[in-house]
C-alpha cells in the first residue's frame, strides 16, 4: 500500500505509516470481514482477533479496517480497552453516532433508534438497529483491558444478532490467551485468531524503500545499508519507522553503510528509550527479577519450553523470597502472565507450550546489562502486583455472573 498518508514514517503508537508492509494476509481478512458484513452474507461473518505484543502493529491494522469500512460506506463503532465499562454503556456506544458517521446516525434515528441515557436499549437491539442499513464494523482495540462482562455481552450479541452483518475486530496483547476464558463467550468457534509476529526482512525492506522512492528527490538505499537496517530492526515495526524517519530527516539522496553508521547513535537512542521504559515497568511490578532470570537461562537466543519458563521463574522468586512456601503455583502463573503482558515472553505458536522473547529480542541483551533488583525492592512491589492480579479476577468473575443473571431474568 503506497502513498496513503501525509507522513512517510511514523514512529509512535498507533500511527499509520505511508507504507504498511508485510500484513497483506491480515488486510485480506479485514477486507473479507467488511465485505461479508456489508453484503449481509448468509454464510455469516467471523469475528477476528489480532494478538501480539505491544508495538507489533495491531492499532495500525484497526485503523486500516476503519478506513476500509468508511470507503465501503459502513458505519464503525470503535472502543478501546476499558473505555466501555458497563453493559448499558456498551449499548449506548452502539447507538450513539461516532465521529465517523454522525450523518448516518441521524438517519439511524429514523429507524427509531435514539440514545436515551436513562433508558438504555439492550445491546442486541442497538446492534441490530445499527447494522440494519449498511452493516457494521466494531473495533475493540486493547481488548486485553476490556471488562470481562462487557466482552461477554458484546461477543454473544454479535453472535446472536450480528452474525450476518456485523464484523467484530478485536485486538490485544497475548495475555488474552488467559483473559478471554473469563469472557465466557457462548460459541467461541467462529472467532478467527491471528497472531502477529515480527515483519519479514522483505517487508522491512519494502517499508523503508517504497516511501523514500516517492520523495520528490528520490532516495537510493544500497543493499548493504538495507541489510544493516534489517539486522537492527529484527522485524519490529517501530524500529523500521525510526530508521525511516532518520533517513528522511537526513535529507540524503543516497543511503550507504557510512551514513547508516553516522545515524546509529540516533537509532540506539530511540531504541533504548523504549527499552528503558519497559524496564521501569518491569521494576514497578516486581517482574524485573524474573525477566533477568529468564535472560540468564538463554531467553532471546533460544525458544523456551513452557515447563522451563515456569521452573526458572519459580526458582528465581523462591530463592529471592528465601523459602519454598512464599510463592505457590498460582502466584508463579501470575508472574508468567505479567511477563507476557510486558512483552518479555510470548507464545507465538498459540500452543501454550513454547515461549520466545517478546518482540524485539534485542531487549533481552539490554536486560542482561541491567543491575539485578534487590530482594527488598522485589518483595515490596511483587506482592502488590500479585494482590492486584488476583483481586481483578475476582471482580471479573462476579461481574460476569451478574451480567449473566441480568440476561437470564
Ligand atoms: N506493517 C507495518 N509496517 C511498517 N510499520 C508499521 C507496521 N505496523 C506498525 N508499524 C509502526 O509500528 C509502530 C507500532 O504500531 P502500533 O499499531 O501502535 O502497534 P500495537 O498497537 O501493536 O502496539 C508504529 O510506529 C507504526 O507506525
Ligand atoms: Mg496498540
Amino acid at each position: 500500500m503506497v502513498g496513503r498518508k501525509g507522513a512517510l514514517f511514523t514512529p509512535g503508537a498507533g500511527r499509520v505509516p505511508d507504507v504498511v508492509a508485510g500484513r497483506a494476509d491480515v488486510e485480506a481478512l479485514l477486507a473479507l470481514g467488511i465485505r461479508a458484513a456489508g453484503d449481509g452474507d448468509e454464510g455469516g461473518t467471523r469475528p477476528l482477533l489480532l494478538l501480539g505484543p505491544r508495538g507489533v502493529g495491531k492499532t495500525v491494522l484497526c485503523t486500516i479496517a476503519e478506513e476500509m469500512a468508511a470507503k465501503a460506506g459502513m458505519p464503525t463503532v470503535t472502543m478501546a480497552g476499558a473505555n466501555v465499562a458497563t453493559k448499558s454503556e456498551l449499548a449506548e456506544t452502539l447507538v450513539a453516532p461516532g465521529p465517523l458517521d454522525r450523518v448516518r446516525g441521524i438517519r439511524a434515528a429514523g429507524f427509531g433508534v435514539e440514545a436515551h441515557p436513562k433508558d438504555a436499549p439492550s445491546v442486541e437491539h442497538a446492534l441490530a438497529a445499527r447494522a440494519k442499513e449498511r452493516g457494521l464494523l466494531i473495533v475493540a482495540d486493547e481488548a486485553h483491558e476490556m471488562d470481562a462482562g462487557v466482552a461477554h455481552v458484546l461477543t454473544n450479541a454479535v453472535q446472536r444478532e450480528g452474525r450476518k452483518n456485523v464484523f467484530l475486530l478485536l485486538a490485544g496483547t497475548p495475555v488474552l490467551d488467559w483473559k478471554r476464558s473469563a469472557w465466557k463467550t457462548t460459541f467461541d468457534e467462529p472467532l478467527v485468531e491471528k497472531r502477529l509476529g515480527p515483519l519479514s526482512n522483505a517487508a522491512v525492506r519494502e517499508a523503508i524503500t517504497l516511501p523514500l522512492q516517492n520523495l520528490a528527490q528520490g532516495v537510493a538505499v544500497t543493499d548493504e545499508a538495507l541489510e544493516t537496517i534489517e539486522r537492527e530492526c529484527m522485524g519490529f515495526p517501530f524500529f523500521v519507522q525510526v530508521w525511516g524517519e532518520l533517513i528522511e530527516l537526513s535529507g540524503a539522496t543516497r543511503v550507504d553503510p557510512a551514513l547508516i553508521e553516522r545515524m546509529r547513535a540516533g537509532f540506539e537512542d530511540e531504541r533504548d528509550k523504549l527499552y528503558r521504559a519497559r524496564w521501569r515497568r518491569l521494576r514497578q511490578s516486581g517482574l524485573a527479577a524474573g525477566a533477568l532470570a529468564l535472560v540468564e537461562e538463554g531467553l532471546g537466543t533460544e525458544p523456551m519450553q513452557s515447563g522451563q519458563v515456569y521452573e526458572c521463574v519459580a526458582k528465581c522468586y523462591r530463592r529471592m523470597m528465601g523459602g519454598h512456601d512464599a510463592l505457590d503455583g498460582e502466584n508463579v502463573e501470575w508472574i508468567v502472565r505479567g511477563l507476557v503482558a510486558e512483552g518479555v515472553l510470548w507464545d507465538l505458536s498459540g500452543g501454550m507450550d513454547e515461549y520466545v522473547a517478546g518482540t524485539p529480542p534485542t531487549m533481552t541483551s539490554f536486560l542482561a546489562t541491567r543491575p539485578a533488583p534487590t530482594k527488598l525492592e522485589t518483595e515490596g512491589v511483587l506482592w502488590r502486583f500479585l494482590a492486584e492480579q488476583t483481586a481483578e479476577t475476582r471482580v471479573d468473575a462476579s461481574r460476569v455472573a451478574s451480567v449473566t443473571a441480568e440476561g437470564a431474568s
